[in-house]
């Protein structure tokens, strides 16, 4: 079916189901309980699986603990992990190349982590303001590390990018990385103006991929008690939530994990900031999962459905879902 003809009838399902889910979720109060659990480890041959982590770039203890645990996960995966996506806030403070080492090869151990990190850039990842010492801008330092290193597991091609992964020969999940970083010293006006048109050419190209999936620094929505919901994301990226067919939206910034499902909008919201950094409140809103623990998530995707488990800084699933194509959402036994 041609991706024209598919979108309008998808759209108005997943709208109805994330509806009746959404009342469904207030009446059972899923939300409110996080019951630790041993995560899901054993799949099929089929789909692909990926981790996805924000805030990390602390290099401190808690970045460890969190990366030891990736690591020890996908050794216990019965499957290849795909790529890891790494969801800003790489690097904290100041900057200098020598810091790639200890703060990302050496950090995430190659014993079963040995994929491509695809990292897109948070508020932290740009300077002068956070490096002022260097005269490099932290972003550009980022950039030319992938470019300079073609073989090592760090991947960041462009600011904004789009990158497909396939599962037996066949396009599967295509991710579009976005920069989120509009403020003052970041994003230029006319680079903001750029990404808002590759955007839009990127949401209207006919893809074979099953799924279409935006990974950004900043939620959107978000249950952290000192920032709650992104006015200025909702206004600029909101419309194209609600319009095309996205079934993830995976950010960090906010150091707490979340999985919400918010009223009118195709995809379910991942906030994954549990990477390293000091941890942030959370009020909940009744939209769906939030904790103020560190941790990563886990994807498991195929042709049917979508499995997404939220793993702690223990190694305990502390909260799952299922979601399919028309937009059903299935919460899981912790
Ligand atoms: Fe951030």
């Amino acid at each position: 079916m041609k991706e024209s003809a598919e979108i309008p009838s998808f759209r108005r399902r997943d709208v109805i189901k994330t509806l009746v889910f959404s009342s469904a979720a207030l009446g059972t109060g899923w939300p409110g309980r996080a019951v630790a659990a041993s995560p899901e480890l054993k799949f099929g041959k089929d789909g692909v699986h990926f981790l996805a982590v924000g805030d990390f770039g602390t290099g401190n203890a808690a970045q460890k603990q969190v990366a030891e645990r990736m690591n020890e996960f996908a050794g216990k995966l019965g499957s290849p992990l795909a790529a890891v996506l790494a969801l800003g806030d790489n690097f904290y403070n100041h900057l200098e190349p020598a810091r790639f080492g200890p703060g990302f090869e050496e950090m995430y151990s190659k014993e079963h982590l040995d994929v491509p990190f695809y990292a897109c850039l948070g508020n932290h990842d740009y300077g002068p303001s956070y490096d002022s010492k260097q005269g490099r801008a932290k972003a550009d330092m980022q950039l030319e590390y992938a470019k300079a290193n073609p073989t090592s597991r760090w991947k960041m091609p462009a600011k904004w990018y789009a990158e497909e992964f396939s599962a037996a020969g066949k396009p599967l999940v295509k991710i579009i990385y976005l920069d989120s970083n509009n403020f003052e010293g970041a994003l230029t006006p006319q680079e903001k103006v750029d990404q808002k048109r590759w955007l839009e050419a990127e949401l209207k190209k006919e893809t074979k991929a099953k799924w279409t999936w935006v990974v950004s620094h900043y939620p959107v929505f978000s249950d952290t008690t000192k920032r709650k919901d992104n006015q200025g994301l909702i206004k600029s990226w909101g419309g194209y939530f609600q319009e095309n067919p996205i079934s993830l939206y995976l950010s960090g910034h906010d150091h707490n994990l979340q999985h919400l499902q918010v009223e009118g909008y195709q995809p379910s919201f991942l906030v994954s900031g549990g990477g390293g950094a000091k941890l942030y409140e959370i009020t909940d809103t009744g939209r769906g999962f939030s904790r103020p623990i560190l941790g990563f998530n886990h994807i498991h995707v195929n042709d049917e459905r979508i499995l997404v488990q939220l793993i702690d800084g223990d190694g305990n699933r502390m909260h799952a879902f299922e979601k399919s194509h028309k937009g059903d959402i299935k919460i899981l036994k912790a």
